[in-house]
């Protein structure tokens, strides 16, 4: 389903280069459910930032769904994100103007053959606990609640892949475990395949596997 071989990412200019990622080689196959741990600054973020297709700007191969990332114009690219992967960014990416539901329908207003989305829309905003706030703006939301949204979003048209910036990050215990719930449901029931970057053991103990990231590298293998 994805699969990166010596991914490269530097930031800086030519007097200060720095290596956000180093060299990494990782792999996701369809069912897996792919822990993505490490300090803060080893590079998580940016993996998953190529890894969906945000950031273009990277040095070694990166294959996603069989196609070479780098040889997909911006319409098919777009495309491919659009239909088949969810994201769950750390900050949560909302719109402030718009209500919780249309937030949640917004990124597939002009989607094609996407079926009832409004009805799931409706489906997924009760799965994470806030069908009664639908309409109201984000902004009277509370962090949790809004990364909830988020979710909502990422799912709505049963993307195949769903890549997760610290998803439980912003919840307390109770929601993070519902949260943490929902996603082995969605992995063990309907078949999705997600890579979650967290710092928490709840989250990782869900996954079916765990990779580590230090200064930019995979730290000793997968597990
Ligand atoms: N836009 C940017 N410009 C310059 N350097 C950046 C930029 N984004 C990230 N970096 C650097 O790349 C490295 C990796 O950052 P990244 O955001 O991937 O870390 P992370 O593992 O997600 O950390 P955290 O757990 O704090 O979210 C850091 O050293 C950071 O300073
Ligand atoms: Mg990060």
């Amino acid at each position: 389903m994805i699969r990166a071989t010596g991914l490269r990412k530097l930031y800086g200019d030519a007097r200060a280069r720095r290596a956000a990622l180093d060299g990494v080689d990782f792999s996701v196959e369809p069912g897996d459910f792919v822990a993505v741990l490490g300090p803060s600054g080893s590079g998580k973020s940016t993996l998953l930032a190529i890894l969906g297709g945000l950031d273009r700007d990277y040095e070694g191969r990166l294959e996603i769904f069989g196609s070479e990332l780098r040889g997909l114009g911006d319409a098919a690219l777009a495309r491919l994100r659009g239909a088949r992967i969810g994201f769950i960014f750390q900050a949560f990416h909302l719109l402030s103007h718009l209500s919780v539901i249309d937030n949640v329908l917004a990124p597939s207003l002009f989607a094609e053959g996407a079926g009832d989305l409004r009805l799931r829309a409706l489906a997924l905003l009760d799965r994470v606990g806030l069908v009664d706030r639908r309409d109201d703006p984000p902004t009277e939301l509370s962090g949790g609640q809004r990364q909830r949204v988020s979710i909502a979003r990422a799912l709505l048209r049963k993307p195949d892949l769903v890549l997760c910036d610290e998803p439980t990050g912003n919840l307390d215990a109770e929601t993070g475990e519902r949260i943490v719930d929902l996603f082995r449901e969605l992995h063990v029931e309907e078949k999705l395949t997600l890579v979650a970057v967290t710092h928490e053991e709840r989250l990782a103990r869900a996954a079916t596997r765990t990779v580590r990231l230090r200064a930019g590298k995979i730290d000793g293998g997968e597990a």
